[in-house]
């Protein structure tokens, strides 16, 4: 997606060969016009597949995939990382370990909010090592309800996230795949040039 490719280039920041801060337009400031833009091609994309319901995790996972949501016609429903004050204890439950933190959290969704019959479109804001989207996919398969692919706004190609859903057989959309980052560049991947062999 060519404005997320713009927005990166001129709005990002390298901070090393493994972290890209959006912090401009995406994880803590947010630029509205483009996240609208961003759900308009998640709900293209996935248009043909009956969604049902969205979900992603909070808290920087909530802004693209409201205005997917909201073009598909359908609820969005976010994962919580700490349990509410008001959840019961009826809630399906993952736990994510993340390579970048080091850490391992629970997330929790009610049960109240995904059943058997649902289509399930799965967003998420980066995907790096692909725990979270794991995560996710362990969640809508105890209530029993289908994935029918998963959205992610920036992709980091050089780590195992992809290779590791494709596997599993899920359809991954990527609208900005980051090759690499070095020297305070970003390359992506249909940037790569391809050399003719003979
Ligand atoms: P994984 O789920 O794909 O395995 O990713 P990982 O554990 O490595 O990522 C943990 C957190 O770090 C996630 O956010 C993820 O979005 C974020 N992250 C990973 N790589 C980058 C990066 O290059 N740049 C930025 N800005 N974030 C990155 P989180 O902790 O859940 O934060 P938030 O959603 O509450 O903002």
């Amino acid at each position: 997606m060519e404005q997320l490719k713009q927005a990166i280039r001129e709005r990002g920041n390298v901070l090393s060969d493994q972290v890209l801060k959006v912090d401009t337009f995406l994880n803590h400031q947010v630029d509205v016009n483009l996240m609208a833009a961003i759900g308009e091609e998640f709900a293209r994309l996935f248009s043909e597949s009956g969604i049902t319901k969205v979900l992603t995790i909070e808290s920087s996972g909530i802004a693209p995939s409201f205005m997917a949501a909201s073009t598909l016609g359908t609820p969005l429903i976010f994962a919580r990382k700490k349990k509410s004050l008001t959840m019961n204890n009826d809630v399906f439950v993952s736990s994510v370990y993340s390579f970048t933190k080091q850490e391992t959290n629970d997330i929790t969704v009610s049960k109240d909010f995904l059943d058997a019959g649902d289509v399930v479109l799965i967003i998420d804001d980066f995907l790096a090592n692909g725990q979270a989207a794991l995560g996710l996919i362990d969640i809508v398969h105890q209530a029993g309800a289908h994935v029918a692919g998963i959205g992610i706004v920036i992709e980091k190609s050089f780590q195992d996230g992809r290779k590791l859903l494709e596997e599993q057989g899920y359809r991954v959309e990527s609208l900005a795949r980051v090759h690499q980052l070095s020297e305070g560049r970003v390359t992506f991947v249909d940037e790569l040039t391809t050399t003719k062999t003979k």
